[in-house]
């Protein structure tokens, strides 16, 4: 495992979406911290992958996201951590992601919130990096528009002691949505699944 955050909610959902058999595909996989969920795990990054080393590499292959050198139909998990947000044109990598799926194969997007690609923004203002400020709707959304069924998942185990006395109510879309929107106030993440429809 290279250098990198490996954070205990993105393992649960990782691990609640994959199966033993599955081809895995992490595009920005900076230090690869996911690699050993998987039995088969290819992980892609820009050459001059900022979390590798002369003497240690975690990438497969070098590559942009939004050009992907396989087959159609390849994987059956497509996965992102906090990369997509740092990308100009991020529609071309989840259609890039969809076109190397399986049918019915899902993509998983781990991405951060909007209070934290706000703040990401600001600091890059004077900055050469792009950077998406996202809610997870119109996140969800963009995957969407790429041809996937998509769903919003919110991690209930980050909330649960302060909401613990809503838990009857998470059965209601409208409770969830709203919580999932009050969570945009602090920081943290968005996670999109998203599975692929039919052509
Ligand atoms: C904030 S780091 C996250 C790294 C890793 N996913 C993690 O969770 O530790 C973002 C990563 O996305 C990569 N990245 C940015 N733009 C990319 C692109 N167009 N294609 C592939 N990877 C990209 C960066 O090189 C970097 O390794």
């Amino acid at each position: 495992m290279g250098r990198g955050i490996r954070y205990r909610h993105i393992e649960r959902v990782l691990s609640e979406h994959v199966r033993s058999w599955y081809n895995v595909l992490e595009i920005g996989c900076g230090g690869a911290v996911y690699k050993d969920l998987f039995l088969n795990h290819v992980g892609v990054d820009l050459p001059g992958n900022p979390y590798e080393t002369q003497d240690e590499k975690n990438a497969d292959v070098y590559c942009s996201g939004e050009i992907l050198p396989f087959k159609n139909e390849t994987f059956d998990l497509v996965f992102m951590v906090a990369c997509l947000y740092q990308i100009p044109y991020p529609d071309k990598v989840i259609k890039e992601g969809r076109r190397v799926l399986k049918a019915n194969g899902k993509i998983l997007i781990f991405d951060y919130n909007l209070k934290t690609t706000k703040r990401l923004k600001r600091l890059e203002r004077r900055g050469l990096n792009h950077n998406n400020v996202w809610s997870p709707f119109s996140l969800a959304s963009l995957v969407k528009r790429s041809g996937f069924s998509v769903s919003i998942i919110h991690d209930y185990s980050l909330t649960e002691q302060t909401l613990k006395w809503l838990s009857p109510l998470l059965k209601l879309r409208v409770v969830r949505y709203s919580i999932i929107q009050i969570c945009q106030i602090k920081e943290g993440w968005n996670i999109i699944v998203g599975e692929k429809k039919g052509d």
